[in-house]
């Protein structure tokens, strides 16, 4: 997905201005540096926080450059964010935090000094560049936060159907925790913190756009769903492509994201317009995350449930 010139005249006027004041609800998207904006957002407001920051990496980001600095400045600065994003949280909410193996250790410093740690989830991202004296990094760490003990998590919302390998049945013959279909044999078994079924969007798919690092809208789904209800306010101060507000959208939570980079607010807002038509969610169909390459048995499941 690109912009053309007349989309990005239509679309700048939909994001949101600090001046002269901010909607309230803000929905939708601000550009500028989120540690200036945070200041101008309601205390208490925030159901569930995705944090996607800059992995401490030398990255372009469409011009902007995030330079690479010492383990204890990376620490530093996000000690900084989230002392300045705490205040807009509910007590009841969720905070999600993105990194690498290396940032992952900055992370979990900061996340225990002020936040509760509940869990780290690894997401074998399966594509990365090989290196000549040590192992590719093809996994990603998302830490799963809480603000207290009192949180929500839709565990039936975010099941992950896998096929059977051990049909077992109980004395009378039934399916034990599983059920039969046309499609074949399958169970919805508890999520993990180990993913293994998630790509990066690659080129063939629709939600793909030219953003360095963007997210998959089925990793989003699967923190969104679990963490937070519907009309409940999703927040992304650093939303890039806009992967965490168009889920939302499509999973009918409101919405706010932040980027520095004009661009890619303007691809967010594009996103978003085509939400309004387009609410599927690749790799999330009939409301079940399936395993990866299962789509020629999701199909025959479907046609299974069609005839039923
Ligand atoms: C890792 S990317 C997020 C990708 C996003 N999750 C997606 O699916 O597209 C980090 C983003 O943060 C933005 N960024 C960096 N520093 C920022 C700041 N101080 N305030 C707001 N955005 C910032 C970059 O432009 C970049 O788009």
């Amino acid at each position: 997905m690109t912009l053309t010139d007349a989309d990005r005249q239509r679309l700048l006027s939909r994001l949101l201005r600090l001046d002269p004041a901010l909607p309230d609800p803000a929905i939708g998207t601000i550009q500028g540096n989120c540690l200036d904006i945070i200041q101008h957002l309601p205390l208490g407001s925030v159901d569930l926080l995705i944090l996607d920051p800059p992995y401490n990496l030398t990255k372009d980001f469409n011009g902007l450059k995030f330079a690479r600095r010492a383990v204890e400045d990376y620490t530093a600065w996000l000690d900084q964010l989230i002392i300045a994003l705490k205040p807009l949280l509910k007590s009841t909410a969720s905070i999600y935090i993105c990194g690498d193996w290396l940032s992952s250790a900055s992370i979990f410093t900061v996340a225990t000094r002020h936040l509760v740690v509940q869990n780290r989830i690894t997401w074998e991202r399966e594509k990365g560049r090989g290196a000549k004296a040590n192992w590719k990094n093809s996994s990603e760490d998302i830490w799963f936060c809480t603000a207290s003990n009192d949180y929500t998590f839709n565990l039936e919302a975010v099941k992950l159907r896998r096929q059977v390998k051990a049909p077992y049945r109980t004395q009378d013959g039934t399916p034990k925790d599983w059920e039969t279909t046309k499609g074949g044999n399958f169970r919805d078994t508890h999520p993990s913190n180990f993913w293994t079924d998630i790509t990066i969007p690659f080129w063939s798919m629709a939600e793909n756009t030219e953003h360095p690092t963007q997210k998959s809208e089925k990793l989003l789904a699967k923190l969104i769903l679990a963490s937070s209800n519907p009309g409940d306010f999703v927040f992304d101060p650093f939303v890039g492509s806009g992967t965490s507000s168009v889920v939302a959208k499509k999973l009918g939570r409101q919405y706010l994201g932040i980027d520095l980079n004009e661009e890619y607010c303007l691809l967010t807002e594009r996103r978003l317009e085509l939400a309004d038509s387009e609410r599927a969610i690749q790799g999330f169909t009939d409301n079940v995350f399936w395993e990866r390459n299962t789509l020629a048995i999701q199909k025959r499941d479907r046609e299974n449930a069609d005839v039923q």
